[in-house]
């Protein structure tokens, strides 16, 4: 990316030079930890660790749980961009805001973004603990991150969106869960802005309207990065069943404390899918 598009990226000119002139490599996959991933950063070698909260123009984060660090990681050789935390619409952040930090990884080198979640399941068939690879999205819930000008430089003002989810990556996260015997759904994501949870009425419609699994995040994230051309991977971990289905009431501990527990599983699938990733489609990255 050239220096002359830093003007048309509100947001984004001043927190690119500060993070590349602190970053130890360009960072090929970047990697968006959701609910209860976070600790895949022990799991790695990490380089250099960047707080969200010195990146200039970077709005603060307010969740707790999120902590909001930028780390250049190491997988086997293979150099990661790992966002723990991330920006939530309910925060009151725009979608743009939200978008930020999947841009940021484009412009310093990435090709290929994995976004996790933790989602309410609205699929009959899938129960808490069971992860769903993302086939697609709704997001007709919340404005695009696209919304106002476009910088051209970075994608074209109507990106198509007939395949967000790369087929490709696709394959790799599926060869991965087979390869580590860990049963994985395949199905459509749908963001609402939060924060509260559903309505029975609402998980019906949006079933009805094709959605398996619900969240909060990750679409907005998606439609950013695959305008700027990044390959886009999702993958939930499902925390709980959709509101009225379970006849319980809904919880953020029930969410966090079943997200924890399908961590250490969900760790060992994202690290097989990485290095699949990094071996299948992304030639030279483990040098
Ligand atoms: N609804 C919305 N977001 C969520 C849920 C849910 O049931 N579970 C985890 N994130």
């Amino acid at each position: 990316m050239e220096q002359e598009i830093l003007p048309a990226l509100p947001g984004l000119s001043r927190a690119w030079e500060y993070v590349r002139s602190r970053a130890p490599f360009r960072p090929r996959l970047a990697v968006v930890l959701g609910s209860g991933l976070g600790e895949f950063v022990d799991t790695v070698e990490v380089v250099t660790v960047i707080d969200g909260r010195q990146i200039p123009d970077f709005p603060a984060a307010t969740v707790s749980g999120h902590r909001g660090k930028m780390v250049f990681a190491r997988l086997e050789g293979v150099p990661l961009l790992l966002y723990q935390g991330r920006y939530h619409y309910y925060e009151g952040h725009t979608a743009a805001e939200c978008a930020l930090p999947v841009r940021l990884a484009r412009l310093l080198g990435c090709e290929i973004a994995v976004l996790t979640n933790a989602a309410g399941g609205i699929n009959a068939d899938f129960r808490p603990g069971d992860f769903m690879l993302l086939t697609d999205h709704l997001s007709f819930l919340l404005p695009s991150p696209l919304r106002g000008q476009n910088c051209e430089q970075l994608g074209p003002r109507f990106p198509d969106m007939s395949e967000v989810y790369d087929r490709s990556l696709r394959d790799c996260v599926l060869a991965a869960a087979r390869e580590e015997s860990i049963p994985l759904h395949q199905g459509v994501y749908i963001q609402t802005a939060g924060p509260n949870f559903e309505t029975p009425a609402e998980i019906r419609f949006y079933r009805l309207a094709g959605a398996d699994a619900v969240g909060m995040s990750t679409a907005t994230e998606a439609i950013a990065a695959h305008h700027c051309g990044l390959r886009v991977c999702g993958l939930s971990c499902i925390a709980n069943l959709a509101a009225g289905m379970s006849g319980q009431a809904l919880s953020i501990e029930e969410v966090q404390v079943n997200a924890v527990q399908s961590g250490p599983t969900f760790r060992r699938l994202l690290r097989a899918a990485l290095l699949r990733m990094a071996r299948e489609e992304l030639p030279g990255a483990d040098g």
